[in-house]
């Protein structure tokens, strides 16, 4: 055999068991780029040796076998495929090409032949599955996937519970017979949702919204395709019985389509204003860049842009191929997925301590960027992807996000491929690693799971940790020291020159001189940041120490509220759990942040010999004071059976703690049923939970808490008496921050519309809840509003 004849066997057998794996299996082995690549070298191949050619060959005919578990239909018209390009030199000819048929065929005028002869439909490129709809007398009799092109399954059960496909066509003038031609496809968000709950029931999840789609349309329970929000969008007709009834141009004909309530998404979005014609391949070009740069801002994958000669006459003179129109191609973006090698896996050491396991790949161009690591986010993800060091693994790299490895090509795993394994030791230190542990109570008991994270030990003993550990406190929204780049404070650091933050306000000129890139007056410049630094706001400042888990808007909350470093350091867990959006887990890491030693010494040394002067300390939020009654904090305790309603009539009862340690128990029975009575009972005859709860009320009381005043602070407050009710999705504020700040202002936010409900905020999604207020006539508010309505009372979104 030639070398050539070698390459295409070799060629035909590595496509036929893709297409496999890809049209039967449903599980397709590798990108689509890679897929490509090898069929275009087999074309290639093929173009110059065309003895070669045998019909058996993957590039003869149009895909594979379906599957057969759905009824087969063969379709009246081949549904095509579309040829690629890659660049402006293939378009270039594809469209030279047009313009050599046209004028072979007197479609178009010889002498005029050049840039922007030919007008294009230029459309997007969606990436889903090409569907067929059978429209009679507007009516929607069947709808049949692609298949291979000339047989495929009729899917009309699961079709129909697709929202944006009509069942019967709107307006007039529709033919007859109409086949209309288009994409089911998913939709990012729906796709976001399903991986996070297959992720969360432990299963395997798709691999990209194009995989799910067809994952889902194959499903013969028609309730699981509705219940995934699978969206359909039209690009073209195929058999028509009456061709006069429809207009001479694709462009044309979108838009009577659209017309008709068969949705071309982009006819009316915004974004396009309508369907594009464009002149000649330049024209083609501006809108391949326009579609580039919104790629990441679409509601749905695209692949790529496709353009389509206009006129219906001209495609007609173009005419076909066996797999692809001549009349139209896809012009393709640069893949974001691709194959490569995992070299090794490297773990680095993050601010907060965590190791994660880093991927370093061979390197390779993923969309247009040189790609040589990925982010493996931690070991479960490891574990759930199974890699081992040296196998293959696609990435796929999407906008800014940091590339991530997708899957393992197991047939490729070579045999020397080695597990990866956590270290035992800091790979920066030498300090021991350890899982995390979750704090989760149910019960009244507290209980430890496995974290997914693993932590170094060595907190700023680690220079990683130090090193992160200060590139955030002297970031802008922490302490805002300017000046202070990453390489200098690595610098600092590696020279000893500081070992925690409060080292910042010891550093002298002639240290800050000998640093690299520093001159006279970048040194004052940077002294100056630092002595300006000196008065941060409380909840700036403990943004900047860097607490596991407590980002900005944690950090604000925690200074609203408690309003004194002196609380937030001493808090005990239960007490923070107080707050709007910090739960246990939260609440354990910052109780045990400011229990240990070395971050103890660091805070008095920044406060005590560093000068820094916090601004906004005060006296407890009246927010805090309204959420911190008595029956909350015995609904904080987790009795079993005792829900927040019992806990609250045990408040109004015994009116403090001792009032129900010490009640007697016809007392108790008369406040509540037995069962709910006895658990009370058992659950402080535990003496550490007896403990436990006087210890909380203590903290609640030092903190200037008075159980009884807690109405009359209420009372004061604007929204005093009021009932709110919080539904859909809130964009701006997480609906447990919108209830801290309506509670902050004294209303109460109840589950459930009632007549009684003072007023509704309502977002995206707001379903019975907001149909319910509708009904009784319950004041609407959508979140903006409500924005307005917290500023009118001084408080800030
Ligand atoms: S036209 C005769 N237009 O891409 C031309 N296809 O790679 C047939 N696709 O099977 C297709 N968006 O699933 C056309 N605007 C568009 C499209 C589109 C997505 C899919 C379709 C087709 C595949 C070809």
């Amino acid at each position: 055999m030639t070398d050539a004849a070698q390459r295409i066997s070799e060629l035909r057998n590595e496509l036929d068991a893709h297409n496999y794996r890809y049209y039967v299996l449903d599980e397709p082995s590798v990108p689509d780029a890679e897929y490509d690549r090898l069929f275009r070298e087999l074309q290639a191949l093929e173009a110059e040796h065309p003895e070669l050619v045998t019909p058996d060959s993957p590039t003869q005919r149009v895909g594979a076998k379906p599957a057969s578990s759905l009824a087969e239909v063969k379709h009246l018209q081949p549904m095509l495929s579309l040829g690629n390009v890659f660049s402006t030199e293939e378009l270039i000819a594809f469209d030279q090409k047009c313009q050599g048929l046209l004028s072979a065929g007197e479609a178009i005028s010889l002498d005029l032949l050049g840039d922007a002869q030919i007008e294009y439909c230029c459309e997007l490129k969606l990436d889903g599955l090409a569907i067929s709809l059978f429209y009679e007398k507007g009516l929607l009799v069947r709808a049949v996937t692609r298949g291979d092109g000339s047989v495929g399954e009729d899917i009309s059960h699961g079709i129909r519970t697709i929202k944006t496909v009509p069942l019967r066509l709107m307006g007039q003038g529709w033919p007859e017979v109409l086949e209309v031609r288009g994409e089911v496809f998913m939709p990012i968000s729906v796709f976001d949702e399903l991986v996070a709950e297959a992720v969360a029931k432990g299963e395997k999840p798709f691999a990209n919204p194009r995989n799910a789609a067809s994952g889902t349309m194959r499903q013969l329970d028609p309730s699981i395709i509705h219940s995934r929000k699978i969206s359909f969008c039209t690009y073209g007709v195929g058999y028509v019985s009456d061709e006069a009834a429809l207009p001479v141009r694709q462009s044309e004909r979108l838009k009577l389509l659209h017309t008709w309530g068969l949705p071309a998404w982009w006819v009316a979005s915004k974004k396009f204003k309508s369907v594009h014609v464009a002149a000649g391949y330049s024209g083609c070009l501006d809108f391949y860049r326009k579609v580039e740069s919104m790629r990441d801002s679409l509601p749905f994958e695209i692949d790529g842009v496709v353009y389509k000669v206009d006129e219906i006459h001209q495609q007609s003179v173009l005419g076909s191929r066996a797999r692809e129109p001549r009349w139209a191609v896809a012009h393709k973006f640069p893949a974001r997925e691709e194959v490569t090698t995992l070299r090794d896996v490297e773990f680095q050491v993050g601010r907060t301590g965590a190791v994660t396991p880093v991927a370093r790949l061979k390197p390779v161009k993923v969309a247009g960027v040189m790609v040589s690591n990925a982010t493996l986010h931690n070991m479960d993800e490891v574990e759930r992807l199974g890699i081992r060091k040296g196998d293959t693994v696609v990435i796929r790299r999407a906008g800014d996000v940091i590339p991530q490895v997708m899957s393992v090509v197991l047939d490729q795993r070579p045999s020397d491929a080695t597990p990866v394994q956590i270290p035992k030791e800091c790979p920066v230190c030498g300090s021991a690693v350890e899982r995390t542990q979750l704090v989760k109570r149910s019960k009244g008991k507290e209980s430890l799971s496995d974290g997914s994270v693993y932590r170094c030990v060595g907190r700023l003993s680690c220079q990683a940790q130090l090193k992160q550990a200060i590139i955030h406190f002297v970031s802008r929204r922490a302490m805002d020291i300017e000046g202070l780049g990453d390489k200098t404070i690595e610098q600092l650091v590696d020279e000893k020159l500081i070992g925690s933050p409060a080292d910042l306000y010891k550093l002298q000129y002639e240290q800050i001189i000998g640093l690299e890139g520093f001159a006279e007056v970048s040194s004052n410049k940077l002294l100056k940041a630092i002595e300006d630094s000196k008065r941060p706001t409380l909840a700036r400042f403990i943004y900047a120490l860097g607490i596991p888990d407590v980002g900005e808007e944690t950090a604000k909350v925690l200074a609203r509220s408690l309003a004194s470093l002196a609380r937030v350091r001493t808090a005990l867990p239960e007490v923070l759990t107080y707050l709007p959006d910090i739960g246990l887990e939260v609440a354990h890491e910052i109780h045990s942040f400011f229990e240990d030693d070395h971050n103890e010494q660091v805070i008095d040394a920044l406060l005590g010999e560093c000068g820094l002067q916090l601004q906004e300390e005060g006296e407890l939020s009246a927010e805090f004071t309204a959420i911190a009654t008595l029956g909350g904090m015995l609904d904080k305790l987790n009795i079993p059976s005792v829900g927040p309603g019992a806990a609250q009539k045990l408040a109004e009862r015994f009116g403090s703690l001792d009032g129900v340690l010490g009640g007697d128990w016809l007392d108790m029975r008369q406040t509540l049923p037995e069962k709910q009575a006895k658990a009370v009972r058992e659950f402080f005859d535990s003496a550490e939970n007896a403990r436990r709860a006087r210890a909380i009320e203590q903290q609640l009381r030092e903190f200037g808490m008075h159980w009884e005043s807690e109405k009359k602070v209420a009372e004061g407050l604007p929204l005093a008496g009021q009932t709110w009710v919080l539904t859909g999705t809130l964009e701006v504020m997480s609906r447990d921050v919108a209830k801290g700040k309506l509670e902050s202002l004294g209303a109460k936010v109840a589950g459930s519309v009632s007549a009684k409900t003072h007023c509704v905020v309502a977002g995206p999604g707001a379903g019975s809840k907001l149909a319910k207020a509708g009904e009784l006539g319950v004041k609407v508010l959508d979140e903006a509003q409500f924005i307005d309505q917290l500023k009118a009372y001084g408080i800030d979104a």
